[in-house]
């Protein structure tokens, strides 16, 4: 081999492998066997014969392991005194194309206390004549001002988790207050696709860090500090997945959006609150994982990149306390992330893996989606449409499951959006 065609290579490997946290499994071949619980078998060892039975038997069950031993319980829905203010609209939004809303949403009766804050960007075509519109629905990473440069919204002013990629001075992200995450987010392109985008802050709910637990909307429901919860509280993930829920009450609230057309979606750590959300509120219409990985779409019990024990320790703030029980010892789980999926049967999920994402597991994430088939088959679906592990770049687009890998890292891209939109266009569209 040349010696530049070998630099490459070698140069290439490490870069794939650069995100990935050395001491743990990504060799296929030492990936210990497992044995996954079946989604249609109640705990008792009845089978689950069709669809009643799964609606009214076993997805309770499920929602109860999945609250009690993983993400913590829910111990609310909307507040009573929850409400809201529009406080801005530009009806000739992104040089005329979209209509942005902001919205600030106070969770008690008074206007302090808890809130968030809900931009919305929708196509500029008349009410009346496409609207109400589908919506995607996320939260996001650094202030509702970094999912596009657009000088109009509102800067965060909350607290912000520093990375190597993005520094923070004064909650101001260095690298770009506005828009840091614009390729994130793809605003224009959603909203020419003819659907609106929607975004919260997840600092807004609860702060990324131990601390964000005692804080925010957790101080709503007295939830306990990191340690000192009882073993069924939730987490930060749980407190994201209930803000998701409650952007929906008020989007579902507008007029201008079809609440019967949400999709909810959510990179990484959100994509493990976008899952859990639309497991537990069969409101949301799709439900998007993108690299989601442990505690997400990809399953605990396969041992390959990130494991049970590594991410409590890493972020014990994350799930229950009753999650920890099964650091080290993911076989005695009750439950797997094939069943998270399930749980939003029939409603369509589409999950994506990127190939540079080993600690995700991008092959457990796809082996989710394929185990909670036999759910959907219930309903009537198919599901994927593809019996073995897609290579790259070549999406499965089912017909009520959906996957795919993109090459690169972990991250949410362009490439990403367009599966997701033609998905999309295919279950939400009417
Ligand atoms: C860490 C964590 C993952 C998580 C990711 C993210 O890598 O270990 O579980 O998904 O951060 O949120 O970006």
């Amino acid at each position: 081999m040349p010696l530049r065609s070998l630099w490459s290579v070698l140069f290439a490997t490490s870069v794939a492998f650069a995100a990935n946290t050395p001491g743990f499994n990504y060799d296929e071949a030492k990936v210990p066997a497992y044995t996954l619980p079946d989604p249609l078998v109640l705990e008792n060892g009845t089978p689950v014969r069709d669809a009643t039975m799964w609606r009214t038997q076993r997805r309770p069950e499920l929602l109860e392991l999945f609250a009690r031993e993983v993400y913590g319980r829910t111990p609310g829905g909307r507040p009573a005194g929850m409400h809201w203010e529009t406080t801005s609209v530009d009806r000739a939004a992104l040089g005329g194309k979209a209509v942005r809303k902001e919205i600030t949403v106070w969770f008690t009766a008074k206007k302090e206390g808890p809130k968030m804050h809900l931009l919305t960007y929708q196509p500029a075509g008349a009410a009346g004549t496409h609207a109400p519109w589908p919506a995607f629905l996320g939260l996001n990473y650094y202030g509702n001002n970094c999912v596009n440069a657009d000088p109009g919204i509102a800067l965060s002013t909350a607290w912000m988790r520093a990375t190597p990629e993005f520094k923070i001075v004064n909650n101001r992200v260095t690298k770009g207050t506005r828009g840091a995450h614009a390729g994130r987010w793809n605003v224009e392109t959603v909203v020419a696709r003819g659907y609106a985008t929607a975004s919260v802050y997840y600092g807004d709910l609860c702060e990324d860090r131990n601390e964000g637990l005692t804080r925010d909307v957790a101080t709503l429901f007295g939830t306990g500090a990191v340690n000192d919860r009882k073993p069924d509280e939730w987490g930060a993930i749980g407190i994201w997945a209930w803000g998701l829920s409650r952007a929906l009450d008020v989007l579902a609230a507008d007029p201008e959006i079809d609440g019967t057309r949400i999709a909810v979606h959510g990179h990484s750590r959100l994509g493990k609150a976008a899952l859990w959300a639309g497991a537990q509120d069969e409101r949301f219409a799709l439900v998007i994982s993108n690299d989601s990985g442990a505690g997400g779409a990809a399953l605990n019990k396969r041992i390959f990149g990130e494991t049970v024990e590594r991410i409590n320790m890493s972020f014990p703030f994350w799930f229950a306390k009753n999650f920890r029980a099964y650091n080290s010892r993911e076989a005695a789980l009750p439950v797997d992330s094939h069943e998270l999926i399930a749980l939003i049967a029939p409603r369509p999920v589409h999950v994506a893996s990127a190939e540079d994402d080993q600690w995700a597991d991008p092959r457990g994430e796809f082996l989710a989606a394929k185990m909670a088939e036999p759910v959907y088959t219930l309903f009537g679906k198919k599901g994927l449409g593809v019996a073995e592990w897609p290579p790259v770049s070549q999406p499965a687009l089912g017909d009520a499951l959906a996957y795919h890998l993109r090459p690169g890292p972990h991250d949410i891209t362009a490439v990403d959006w367009a599966q997701y939109l033609n998905f999309a266009d295919r279950v939400l569209k009417k």
